[in-house]
């Protein structure tokens, strides 16, 4: 009589414990970076206005990073510390986002090797403790005019596809934010896009509008693949911001 008894109210206890909240870290080049005089991406925006709860992120993107640089630089070496640091209280997820040093024919880095470095970060990552999600790079905001209809110049795809491929290999979760932004900067056009730059003539970093718009975005395409992390309150999306996101339409916060 007594064990029946006890069994709902431990079913109910056991429901109402909270879940483990997520802690984001960021890896990247200036497009995740937060903004200054020179780089600036969606990390920051990201950060401040979708994560509530107790879920926590830091931005540790770095401006000029390759996935070359990136490691011998240090930078990833404090990601994967900060994996061990927080993966008891957290559930830690880092971000991976790179290509558009990598595909500088200065940085000397080809398709393939750009793959594999994606590859290795997304292992290192679970030899850590953390849950990698691969991101396909930002787009820029150049257009080609030459149809009557300015659209994006797709000078990213073969970075965008080296994510996908890198993403399969290790079959780790990914987001097409690549395809998310150069969708969306199709549907409103150079001079709604142009005012997220972080300079008037900087066509690849964003302003603080822009880091919550793409932030934004990324926390939106999150959601659809860890939709336990929108259920439980930790990811949330501004609602006006993902109406005009879902109908293509310009947002300023
Ligand atoms: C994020 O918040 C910090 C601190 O309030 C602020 O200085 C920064 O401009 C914000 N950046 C974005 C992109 O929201
Ligand atoms: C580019 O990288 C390859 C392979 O690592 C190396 O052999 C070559 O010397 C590099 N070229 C330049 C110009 O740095
Ligand atoms: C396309 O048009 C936009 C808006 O007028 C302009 O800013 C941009 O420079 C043009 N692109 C090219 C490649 O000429
Ligand atoms: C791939 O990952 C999913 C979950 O992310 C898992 O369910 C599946 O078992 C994995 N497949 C392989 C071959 O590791
Ligand atoms: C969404 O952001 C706008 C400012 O851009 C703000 O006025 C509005 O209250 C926010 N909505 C929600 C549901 O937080």
């Amino acid at each position: 009589m007594r064990a029946t008894n006890l069994l709902p109210l431990f079913l109910l206890g056991a429901s109402a414990l909270p879940s483990t909240p997520p802690f984001f870290l960021l890896a990247g080049d200036s497009t995740t970076a937060t903004q200054s005089s020179d780089g600036g991406g969606w990390g920051d925006g990201f950060i401040n206005t979708t994560l509530f709860n107790g879920a926590r992120g830091i931005n540790y993107g770095h401006d000029g990073a390759t996935t070359v640089s990136y490691r011998s630089g240090g930078y990833w070496a404090t990601v994967l510390s900060k994996v061990a640091e927080y993966k008891s209280d957290y559930r830690t997820f880092v971000t991976i986002q790179f290509g558009h040093n990598d595909q500088k024919p200065a940085a000397n880095i080809t398709v393939p090797e750009y793959t594999g470095n994606l590859e290795q970060f997304v292992r290192d990552v679970r030899n850590a403790g953390g849950t990698p999600i691969l991101v396909t790079p930002l787009s820029r905001r150049d257009y080609d005019n030459s149809t009557g209809t300015p659209t994006i110049i797709l000078n990213l795809e073969n970075q965008r596809a080296a994510t996908i491929v890198a993403a399969e290999r290790t079959n780790a979760s990914y987001i097409d934010l690549n395809k998310a932004s150069t969708d969306y900067l199709n549907s409103i056009g150079p001079a709604d896009a142009y005012t997220y730059n972080l300079d008037a003539d900087d066509y690849t970093h964003i302003n603080v509008e822009g880091s919550q718009v793409f932030g934004g975005m990324v926390a939106a395409l999150i959601d659809q693949i860890l939709p336990e992390l929108k259920d439980d309150g930790y990811l949330e999306v501004n609602s006006s911001l993902l109406a005009a996101l879902e109908k293509g339409k310009y947002y300023w916060p």
